[in-house]
């Protein structure tokens, strides 16, 4: 039987529990998850590509079905040229229902093959978006449980450069 390979595309800035939670749910029902992460100059992203490329390597290398790449221009392109017969989306509450149907028909007609499939996050991830945490630790609010942990480390970084310093010297010290 042919192995149905299905495209996450998303901004992941920065990923979250609520993204992990679906690449989860997401790798479990496909054969072959590949995370897209959409090149988009014009949004003035907290990480850059390849920042966000990386923390979403690390927080899927346990998952030996899951890749995480870049693309841009048209999902639907993007699903063509690897071969993704499904579009992944998640649906935390009603309010993203009308945008997701927007996208997913608008997909459908540019590429009728290409099926979305709305999956739904962990409950206690409902309220959880990635601009919300940025929001949240911009202005200095609590973001743990809300990301990885390494993520929360990175965002601590490109908040305050100092904590980069800090972190830096002492892994240089640990390494001693
Ligand atoms: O994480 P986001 O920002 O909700 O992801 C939105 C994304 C990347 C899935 C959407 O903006 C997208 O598919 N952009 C690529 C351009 C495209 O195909 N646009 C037409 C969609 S109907």
């Amino acid at each position: 039987m042919k192995k149905v390979i299905a495209i996450y595309p998303g901004s992941f800035d920065p990923p979250t529990n609520g993204h992990l939670d679906l690449i989860q749910r997401g790798s479990k029902i496909f054969d072959q998850l590949i995370v897209a992460i959409l090149r988009n100059p014009e949004k003035g992203p907290l990480f850059s590509l390849g920042e966000r490329r990386l923390m979403l390597e690390s927080m899927t290398e346990d998952f030996k079905n899951v890749t995480v790449d870049t693309f841009d221009g048209l999902t639907v392109d993007y699903a063509t040229k690897v071969k993704a017969r499904a579009v992944l989306r998640g649906i935390r509450a009603i309010s993203d229902y009308e945008y997701e149907l927007q996208m997913a028909l608008m997909n459908r007609k540019l590429q009728p093959e290409l099926e979305t499939v709305f999956m739904m996050p962990a409950e206690k991830y409902s309220y959880l978006s990635s601009r919300l945490v940025r929001e949240l630790a911009t202005l200095g609010g609590p973001i743990t449980n809300l990301v990885p942990e390494m993520v929360e480390q990175r965002i601590k970084e490109k908040l305050d450069p100092a904590i980069k310093l800090q972190n830096a010297r002492e892994s240089k010290a640990r390494k001693r």
